[in-house]
């Protein structure tokens, strides 16, 4: 394991207090990068995501020959080149630790006339990738992985693809719009049907710049030859990022949060619904619609929370917030549960694992099964040492435990913050919890 050495000292803190917005969304800001260069004209993006994951989208982009501008630090401006001005890349193109820019990057990347190399970071380059392969060879697609079917990717040249009709074992957003990104290059309609519902940007934004896209129920149809037409897009808040904030402001001894312009969208907020099953005091002020996404900002105020058993059904709709929740899950009273969430496993670290590790180093009791885990809320936490494993979400989840912590809590490895909340430990001090960062500095006794 190389891991950085980036650590976070995070001390003990009761009270919370403030009222701020979260960077932009990560999975929107990719997307506005990948649909803004095959459209014709020029996007305007605004409340980009600057981080890690979403510039080395930006970058790929520009590597394959698209005018890609910084108008402001969340700004971005994108010539488009059409579905068909993408130029090969001399150099491998590096996705870093973002596995949606891999994922999608590859169907985009399946039906060109020109070859490509994708590669990642040592995490990326561990996750499963055969799931989005399959369904493009299928298409006629002809890609080459490792025998552990994971990156670096060789992408080879065709002469387009073929339509399919696409079930997807798993559900996962990441799968469906690589395979959708690949029915735009196909003879024919595409079709995709999940087992359950997951997060829709790539059928909405598809669909607002002229392709032709039709949902019904879980199955997404799209029927190629459409030209895109750029349109400015307005990211707003990332719900993954408002989440580590409003756990804080819920299992804070005191205080309240107001978190500004999150983007709430039902398949991204299963976390909100879960908190508010705990008792969690969450209003939801101003709900409005920005560029045909729901937003609204949330307050969250110190509340006692009680243990839940989280639906099964609900798991797709809060993939991404199992960390933040096992935190709220520690300080809640009674025995919390989540099963059916075996995709965990294969996130940017195993995070039923990572989680389970981290929570026991604070002296909570965990229960961890195949896929998931059961956790038995205490009234406080103890200080540790928590490896987090190069896993942004990890990290800021037990940043935020901090709050119901007896002794300082050491967090290591966490340069991966920045691939999707640049600035967290800033704005959290200003919150009021304690987080310091430090480079590689001196061993420290946690
Ligand atoms: C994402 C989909 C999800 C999520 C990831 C972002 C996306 O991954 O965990 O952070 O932007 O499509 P899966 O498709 O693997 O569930």
């Amino acid at each position: 394991m190389s891991g950085s050495s980036r650590e976070f000292l995070c001390k003990p803190s009761r009270r919370v207090q403030g009222r701020f917005s979260v960077p932009g969304d990560k999975s929107i800001s990719h997307r506005a990068v990948m649909f803004g260069a095959l459209a014709q004209g020029r996007t305007e993006v605004s409340g980009f995501l600057p981080g890690a994951d979403t510039l080395a989208t930006a970058q790929i982009l520009r590597d394959l020959g698209v005018a890609i501008e910084r108008t402001a630090a969340t700004g971005l401006r994108i010539d488009g080149v059409g579905l068909h001005g993408l130029r090969p890349s001399a150099t491998p193109l590096d996705c870093g630790n973002a596995g949606t820019a891999m994922r999608l990057l590859t169907g985009l990347l399946a039906g060109q006339r020109f070859a490509s190399t994708l590669i990642g970071d040592e995490s990326l380059s561990r996750r499963p990738m055969r799931r989005v392969i399959d369904p493009l060879l299928q298409m006629g697609a002809r890609i080459d992985c490792t025998a552990a079917g994971t990156a670096p990717l060789q992408i080879h040249a065709v002469d387009g693809l073929r339509g399919i009709e696409y079930r997807c074992p798993v559900a996962s957003a990441q799968i469906k719009s690589c395979v959708l990104l690949a029915g735009l290059y196909a003879d024919g309609p595409t079709e995709v049907t999940e087992p359950a519902a997951t997060r829709d940007y790539t059928e909405r934004m598809l669909s607002a710049l002229g392709a032709d896209v039709s949902v019904a129920g879980t199955r997404v149809r799209l029927n190629p030859g459409q030209t895109l037409r750029a349109q400015p897009i307005a990211v707003p808040g990332d719900f993954s990022s408002a989440a580590f904030f409003l756990v804080a402001g819920a299992i804070a001894p005191e205080g309240e949060l107001i978190i500004e312009n999150v983007g709430l969208n039902p398949r991204r907020t299963g976390l909100l619904l879960t908190l508010i099953d705990m008792g969690a005091d969450i209003e939801i002020l101003d709900q409005r619609e920005v560029a045909g996404e729901p937003v609204g900002d949330l307050r969250v105020r110190s509340s006692a929370l009680r243990a839940v058993d989280v639906p099964i059904e609900r798991v797709p709709d809060m993939i991404d917030e199992f960390p933040a929740f096992a935190i709220a899950a520690a300080c809640a009273e009674g025995t919390s549960s989540v099963r059916g969430a075996h995709e965990l496993r294969v996130k940017e670290s195993d995070r039923i694992a990572a989680m389970a590790r981290g929570l026991e180093a604070l002296g909570v009791q965990v229960q961890e099964f195949d896929d998931g885990m059961a956790i038995e809320g205490r009234a406080d936490m103890g200080g540790g040492c928590i490896d987090s494993q190069g896993d942004h979400r990890i990290a800021m989840s037990f940043a935020v435990a901090a709050l119901r912590a007896t002794g300082v809590i050491r967090i290591l490895d966490c340069a991966n913050v920045d691939t999707s909340f640049p600035g967290f430990s800033e704005l959290a001090t200003l919150a009021g919890l304690s987080v310091q960062v430090r480079e590689g500095g001196p061993e420290l006794s946690a």
